[in-house]
């Protein structure tokens, strides 16, 4: 399917643009105006790319106007939406232009890195072993506790504008490095305030549920009912967050637990996901798609009946290849299994200290295609408007359709292939978040 000339007729008011990105020689919108009715891409869908050569791409007032070949779309335009002397005009000088990345999964705000858990896995310790010995997310609970909200607000700020860098520019952050009221609240803050500072659209989730905190040893159901008395119910009414995430293993939080904390977030107006079937098949993309959740995350382990609850329900299915990469494991996730059972597969970062410190959405593409066998369109669409879906915000982001964000990013090269192709380095020339230039390179 090539896309042809798309226009927000609505916006067709005499007025001018603001701004117009010409000269692309490949502009991958990742609009498919049947295709996107039906909701998250799935199947051969989801490689459709909504492609258009020599093209450009008009804005106002920091939403998409329209998008086709230059020539046709700068005459279309010409009456309701003309070029004057007050637009802006960026060449692309015949690069390509992608949607900006959305990463619908990051533990973004954290203290202190863990290279040192990286170095004993190397050496052959497990995930679980060095989780058990005291570290794992519980030495990022120690060292978060003792920082204040500035300070973690500083650290977030620096690493929100490294994902920028990279392309992203609507990213998820989870709480959970918190686990008591204080904390989760301080990190949820930092966060919000760091998505401002940084200039990215960010989700905020509250992960409480995400390990047992030390003064809660051997007390889970008592923890759990702190995080769904005490916790969820004032990080809603002080609107900290937009959603609950749970660790659904059986080993953290297993699936009555999950369901129970799930279940209240959903009353408190909390949207849902889950890190589900990562060391276990074990239900917890069932739960997921049961409970309505808008994603289930990792997904390692999924089996049969777990490919076949997500592909019958509408929770997007949020893919993590970075963190089996990182930790060194054999197993992916079987996403082509997923695909063709008809699951609406993303990709995210799982940017953490501990088991992935890889933030560069590129890069979780190459791992997704070399390791996990989609290909560079199903991982760009992944990427980008699957992962909108994935945090609820495929209305305003994830593609470049006529109406949403103006958020895209300018290729150095002229093909979206490149991007995987050349893992590790960063394909970024230009990002622009709401119209307004981030980063612009000279060609
Ligand atoms: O998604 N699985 C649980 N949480 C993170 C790891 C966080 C950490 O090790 O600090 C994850 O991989
Ligand atoms: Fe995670």
């Amino acid at each position: 399917m090539t896309s042809p000339l798309h226009i927000d007729h609505a916006a067709l008011d005499g007025r001018p643009l603001d701004l117009l990105v010409r000269g692309i020689a490949q502009l991958c919108t990742v609009h498919e105006p049947e295709l996107d009715a039906q909701g998250p891409r799935r199947r051969e869908g989801l490689g459709a790319l909504g492609l258009a050569e020599d093209a450009a791409m008009a804005v106002r007032e920091g939403r998409i106007v329209a998008t086709g070949r230059e020539a046709e779309l700068v005459k279309a335009l010409a009456a309701g939406a003309p070029v004057t002397a007050a637009t802006r005009t960026v060449e692309a000088c015949g690069r390509a232009v992608i949607p900006g990345f959305v990463d619908p999964h990051t533990h973004a705000v954290f203290g202190r890195w863990r290279q040192d858990e990286y170095e004993r896995r190397v050496r052959g310790e497990t995930y679980q072993a060095i989780a058990a010995a005291g570290g794992g997310i519980n030495a990022s609970v120690r060292d978060l506790r003792e920082r204040g909200e500035d300070e973690l607000y500083e650290l977030a700020t620096a690493r929100l504008r490294e994902m920028m860098a990279w392309g992203t520019t609507t990213v998820e952050i989870k709480s959970g490095y918190g686990l008591s009221l204080d904390d989760e609240a301080k990190m949820l803050r930092a966060a919000r305030r760091a998505a401002r500072t940084a200039g990215l659209d960010a989700v905020l989730t509250c992960l409480a549920a995400h390990e047992v905190p030390p003064e809660y040893r051997g007390r889970r159901a008592e923890y759990v009912r702190q995080v769904i008395d005490v916790i969820l119910p004032r990080v809603a009414a002080e609107g900290l967050a937009d959603r609950c995430d749970v660790f659904c293993e059986p080993t953290v939080f297993d699936l009555a637990d999950s369901e129970a904390i799930l279940r209240r977030a959903a009353e408190l107006g909390l949207q849902l996901t889950v890190h589900a079937d990562e060391l276990e098949a074990f239900g917890g993309a069932a739960l997921a798609a049961r409970l309505g959740a808008a994603s289930a995350d990792h997904l390692i382990r999924i089996d049969g009946p777990g490919r076949a609850a997500l592909a019958a329900s509408r929770t997007v299915a949020v893919l993590l290849p970075g963190t089996v990469f990182t930790l060194g494991l054999r197993q992916y996730a079987p996403a082509r299994d997923m695909v063709a059972d008809g699951c609406a597969v993303a990709l995210a970062s799982d940017f953490n200290p501990g088991s992935c410190p890889i933030l560069a959405m590129p890069l979780v593409m190459s791992i997704a295609c070399s390791q996990m066998r989609l290909s560079p369109a199903e991982a760009l669409v992944g990427a980008t408007l699957n992962a909108a879906w994935a945090l609820d915000r495929q209305a305003v982001a994830g593609s470049l359709a006529p109406g949403k964000r103006a958020d895209f990013v300018i290729l150095d090269g002229a093909d979206f292939r490149l991007v995987p192709y050349r893992a590790a380095h960063n394909p970024v020339a230009g990002v622009f978040v709401g119209g307004q230039e981030i980063i612009l390179n000279p060609a």
